[in-house]
């Protein structure tokens, strides 16, 4: 049976555009909504602009209310009847009474070899270590943050002159490449890590 994939953004959503480019065909999944925290969140335009019913539930309004936010999100869920959920650059914390609801059917893509560089500024963290080489880490969602079992990792050196934008830059690319390649193994019910060099 199809599999069905609701995609969780905050911001340009250039890995949900990959994500959602990718099922297509012969795909095993199929976008049902993508739902963002901001509603000026510049990826909610790519989803319209492809059919794909969208969702804004602005994080705001509830200040320090997460449980308030995460059952409006929620909601939103169980109205789209995902399979599997996709955090691609979802910039909320989620609490573990939300991630026990979708535990083993949500998974993430976060910029570091995981499990180095957990949280924010991943570029500038492998950059200032003296990291040699870097990359992107897609992974089950569990109730710690940015840990949960490896489902790929995509890696890029790092070289002389590099910065934190450059390593961005480089990195997007992969991302683009690895979460769908991610997908589309796990919407069969494999688990099996893909492993991608640049
Ligand atoms: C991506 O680089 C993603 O890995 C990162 O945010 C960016 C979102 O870009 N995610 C995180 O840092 C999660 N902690 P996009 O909106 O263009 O996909």
């Amino acid at each position: 049976m199809t599999k069905r994939v609701a995609i969780l953004i905050s911001g340009g959503g250039s890995n949900m555009v990959a994500l959602v480019d990718s099922m297509t065909g012969d795909h095993p999944a199929r976008p049902v909504l993508v739902l963002a925290n901001d509603p000026h969140a510049g990826g909610l335009a790519k989803a319209r602009e492809r059919g794909i019913p969208t969702h804004a539930i602005d994080h705001k309004p509830f200040g320090k209310d997460r449980a308030g936010f995460e059952e409006a999100l929620q909601k939103a869920l169980e109205t789209a009847e995902p399979d599997i959920i996709c955090l691609a650059g979802f910039m909320r914390i989620l609490t573990p009474a939300f991630t026990a609801k979708w535990e083993g059917r949500m998974l993430n893509i976060h910029p570091s070899l995981l499990p180095k560089y957990k949280g924010l500024h991943t570029h500038a963290r492998a950059l200032e270590a003296g990291d040699t080489a870097h990359g992107c880490t897609v992974h089950e969602v569990t109730a710690a943050l940015d840990d949960g079992p490896i489902l790929g990792q995509a890696r890029i050196s790092i070289s002389a002159g590099d910065t934190a934008e450059t390593l961005a830059a480089r990195l997007l690319p992969l991302e683009h490449a690895l979460y769908p390649a991610v997908l589309r193994r796990f919407a069969q019910g494999d688990r099996t890590p893909v492993m991608l060099k640049n």
